[in-house]
């Protein structure tokens, strides 16, 4: 048994629009997985719903093995899916030490969670300050705490950077660089491109309630790739087009530089395409592999769905 999770076709509806349309997902344990969708595209409403906040329409839901109406089990998860309440006028220690009452937790063990999970957030030398006072990157690093407070091999964060400042932002990517070094799944949700490239081995991309791409991060970066090859003069890329369209490849001429022919990696390696143009005596001055942005992957996909 090696999911995290594992939902299929989950459907919840609000009113006769469905906000989430038939998703099915499986989490290998141990992995950073991003779930990536515009505002508005089921990502809250899918998070809510493997955490049994809400109750699928259809559909089932497997955490850990377990079901998210568990308590045993949830017990094992950590969430951070609304910006919880901190009392202003206790400490970042107390209130963890609250939030450890409310779970039952026995008041020394409740205490070493809290110190526990403030250390593996970085807020240790801040823990007796009050959190009225704190910064909005210090107050969900605090979140992020709350939910390690029962050290969860499972942790689901919903938009973990919004609202954050750059330099936020960056502690708080750290952070889920370090919950993934120590062992943990983390499942979460963004809108934001270059967090998932930085931060995530596989990522779901979300559309209308709808996965439009499920895969590893490296590979769906993969498939936007281009290979640029520049010529010397417009004659020799004119003569490479053709070449090229001979051998069943479509060339685009690159609208950001002279001379220079864009055509799609998958189709054929570097080495292939240098080969095949010198064979017609075309020896372009530069050949370099273009990589896509998530973005312009993103973007590709989610056009006209
Ligand atoms: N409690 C609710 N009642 C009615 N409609 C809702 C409710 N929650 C979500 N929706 C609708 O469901 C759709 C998906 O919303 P959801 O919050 O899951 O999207 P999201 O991807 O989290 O968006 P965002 O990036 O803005 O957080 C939206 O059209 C939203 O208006
Ligand atoms: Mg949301």
């Amino acid at each position: 048994m090696d999911a995290a999770i594992e939902a299929r076709g989950l459907v919840r509806h609000f009113g006769p629009v469905p906000a989430v349309d038939g998703i099915d997902l499986y989490v290998p344990r141990g992995s950073v997985y991003g779930f990536l969708g515009p505002n508005g595209s089921g990502k809250t409403t899918t998070i809510r719903l493997l955490l049994g906040l809400l109750r699928p329409d259809r559909g089932s839901i497997s955490l850990l093995g377990g079901s998210p109406h568990d308590a045993s089990c949830l017990a094992q998860v950590g969430a951070v899916v609304e910006r919880p309440a901190f009392y202003p006028y206790l400490s970042a220690h107390e209130n963890l030490r609250l939030f450890a009452t409310l779970a039952e937790m026995p008041s020394a063990v409740g205490s070493a969670a809290a110190d526990r999970a403030l250390g593996v957030v970085g807020l240790t030398t801040v823990a007796g300050r009050k959190v009225g006072g704190f910064s909005t990157g210090m107050k969900q690093r605090l979140a992020v705490a709350l939910a390690l407070l029962r050290d969860p091999t499972l942790v689901i964060l919903d938009e973990p950077t919004n609202g954050l400042d750059p330099g936020g932002v960056v502690e708080v990517r750290g952070l889920i660089g370090e919950l993934a070094r120590s062992g943990r799944t983390v499942f979460l949700s963004t809108h934001v491109l270059t967090e998932v490239e930085q931060l995530c081995d596989r990522v779901a991309v979300l559309q209308r309630g709808r996965l439009v791409a499920e895969g590893l991060t490296r590979e769906l970066l993969e498939r936007g790739q281009r290979l640029a090859i520049a010529f010397d003069t417009g004659d020799e890329a004119e003569r490479a087009a053709r070449v090229l369209a001979d051998a069943g490849l479509e060339a685009e001429a690159a609208d950001d530089r002279e001379n220079t022919l864009l055509v799609a990696r998958d189709r054929l390696g570097s080495s292939a395409v240098n080969r095949l143009l010198a064979g017609h005596d075309l020896y372009p001055a530069e050949l370099v592999v273009r990589r896509a942005s998530l973005e312009s992957v993103f973007l590709e996909l989610t056009e006209g769905v």
